[in-house]
C-alpha cells in the first residue's frame, strides 16, 4: 500500500476512534540540523562531566550507588534501588564520549554487582535499573552474556503483568496520601519508561509476548492515565478482579488533578519511545499532545525548566494531604523534567512534521542551554560530584527537595550525547 494511502486510511481509523493523528509525512519530517552555538556547549559540558564523574566515583565505596548530595552529605543506595542503574548508565555514555577507561572500569564494577537483580519481581523498577545500565553497555559493546541479563530482566518484568488489568503492576500496594486507603494494583506514569526494556527483549528473542504487554500496558496507559488536556494522572489504582479504574491520584505531585512535572516528562518520553517502536500513530499523537502540554504551559518558566509541579498552589488543585503550598518558597524547579524532555524531545522532534519539530528541537535547545549554565550545572568538585543541581524527587514527603538526582544527571547526559549525535 502506498504510504499517503496508509496514512489517510489510519488517519481515518483515528479520527472515527477519537484520537486525532499527529502530522506524519515521510516527505516532510523534521531532520534536526545541530545549531554551531549549542554544540559547542554541549561539547564544553559533556567535558566538564567526564571531570565531575571522575571526582564524583573517587567519593563512592564499592557497594555505594550515588543518589543524591543533601545537607553536604552524598547518600548513597544499594543495586536494590530503582535508580541503581542511572550511575553506570551514565558512566557508559561519559565513556562513550571520552573514552576514559576509569569510567568504564567503574562502570563495569558497578554492573557485575547488578547483575543479581535479573530475577528481581518486587516493583516494576527493572526497566530503569537494567534498560539503563545494561542496555547501554549492550548497545556499546553487544556482549551476548548483556543480553542474557536483559532477556532474563525482561522476564521478571513481565511477571508483574495481568490480563485482567491489562497493565504492568507498578507497586505491590500503596497508602493513598490521605492515608485512608490501600491501593491494590498501583499503575503509576513513570512504567511507560519500563518499557523499553520489554521491547528490546522481543527484539533479541523473536518472542512477541514481551512487546505485547508493553503495547497493551501502553494503550492502557493511554486510555486510562493520560487526560484530555493531555496531561496525566501520576497513579491509576486498578481493581485487579474486573480491570475496572479504582481510584486517579498522586504519590509526587502537588494534587490528583495536578501536573507532576517529572510525571509529564516520563509520558513523553515513554510514548515517544513507544511510537518508535511500533509506528502507531496513536501514541505519536499522545506524546506531541503531553509535549505541548509541558511547552504551552503559562506557568513553564522561560528557561523552560519546570517547576515540580505545573499546578502548585493554584485555585482548583487541592493537595490530598496536609501540605502548605508555601511551605518550599520559591517554588522549587525539577532540573529532571527538563532533562527527560530534553532528551525526549530530542527523538520526537524527527517524527513530526518541519515546523513542529524546530519548534521541539528549539525547546529542548534552551533546556540544554539552561541546564549546562551555572544556575543548573555544577563546577568540579562541588555538589558532591553530581552534574545537575535543583531537581525535586518526592516533595509531598519532603523527600530530596531542590537537590542533585542521579537520573536528572543520566538523561542530561543522554540529552547531550543525542545532541552530539546530530548530523550537520
Ligand atoms: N520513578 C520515580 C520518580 O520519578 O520519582
Amino acid at each position: 500500500m502506498k504510504n499517503g494511502l496508509k496514512n489517510v486510511l489510519l488517519g481515518s481509523y483515528l479520527i472515527l476512534s477519537g484520537v486525532m493523528p499527529a502530522p506524519v509525512n515521510a516527505q516532510k519530517l523534521h531532520r534536526l540540523k545541530p545549531r554551531p552555538e549549542v554544540q559547542a556547549i554541549v561539547s564544553e559540558s559533556l567535558q566538564a562531566s567526564v571531570r565531575q564523574y571522575n571526582y564524583l566515583k573517587q567519593q563512592l565505596k564499592p557497594d555505594q550507588w550515588p543518589r543524591t548530595f543533601e545537607k553536604g552529605m552524598l547518600q548513597t543506595v544499594t543495586p536494590a534501588a530503582w535508580t541503581s542503574g542511572f550511575y553506570p548508565g551514565g558512566l557508559l555514555y561519559l565513556y562513550e564520549f571520552s573514552q576514559d577507561q576509569g569510567l568504564l572500569n567503574e562502570a563495569k564494577a558497578k554492573l557485575e554487582k547488578m547483575e543479581p537483580l535479573k530475577t528481581m519481581t518486587a516493583h516494576h523498577d527493572l526497566g530503569f535499573m537494567m534498560y539503563c545500565s545494561y542496555g547501554n553497555a549492550y548497545r556499546l559493546f553487544g556482549a551476548p552474556e548483556d543480553k542474557a541479563v536483559l532477556v532474563r530482566s525482561a522476564q521478571s518484568l513481565a511477571r508483574r503483568f495481568d490480563p485482567r488489568v491489562g497493565c504492568i503492576q507498578s507497586w505491590d500496594q500503596v497508602k493513598s496520601l490521605d492515608g485512608k486507603r490501600i491501593l491494590k494494583f498501583p499503575v503509576i506514569i513513570d512504567n511507560m519508561m519500563n518499557l523499553e526494556l520489554l521491547f528490546f527483549a522481543s527484539k533479541a528473542t523473536g518472542e512477541p509476548l514481551y512487546k505485547d504487554i508493553a503495547i497493551k500496558h501502553a494503550e492502557m496507559t493511554m486510555k486510562n492515565q493520560v487526560r484530555p488536556d493531555f496531561s496525566c494522572y501520576h497513579v491509576v489504582d486498578y481493581d485487579v478482579e474486573t480491570g475496572a479504574v479504582k481510584s486517579r491520584e498522586t504519590q509526587q505531585g502537588f494534587s490528583d488533578n495536578s501536573a507532576w512535572s517529572r510525571g509529564q516528562a516520563w509520558g513523553i518520553y515513554g510514548f515517544t519511545m513507544v511510537y518508535r517502536e511500533t509506528k502507531d500513530l496513536r501514541f505519536l499523537q499522545t506524546a506531541t499532545g503531553m509535549a505541548d502540554f509541558f511547552l504551552n504551559h503559562p506557568n513553564l518558566p522561560k528557561d523552560k525548566v519546570p517547576y515540580w509541579d505545573f499546578n502548585v498552589g493554584q485555585a482548583g488543585f487541592d493537595p490530598p494531604w496536609n501540605f502548605d503550598p508555601l511551605k518550599y518558597q520559591p517554588v522549587p524547579r525539577d532540573a529532571s523534567a527538563a532533562a527527560i524532555t530534553a532528551s525526549a524531545l530530542l527523538e520526537l522532534a524527527g517524527y513530526v512534521d518541519r515546523k513542529t519539530g524546530e519548534r521541539y528541537q528549539h525547546a529542548a535547545e534552551i533546556m540544554l542551554q539552561s541546564l549546562s549554565s551555572p544556575a543548573y550545572r555544577a563546577a568540579t568538585g562541588e555538589n558532591g560530584g553530581f552534574i545537575l543541581k535543583h531537581a525535586s524527587g518526592g516533595v509531598p514527603g519532603n523527600i530530596e527537595v531542590d537537590v542533585p538526582l542521579i537520573y536528572a544527571d543520566y538523561y542530561y547526559l543522554e540529552a547531550l550525547m543525542r545532541y552530539r549525535a546530530l548530523k550537520k
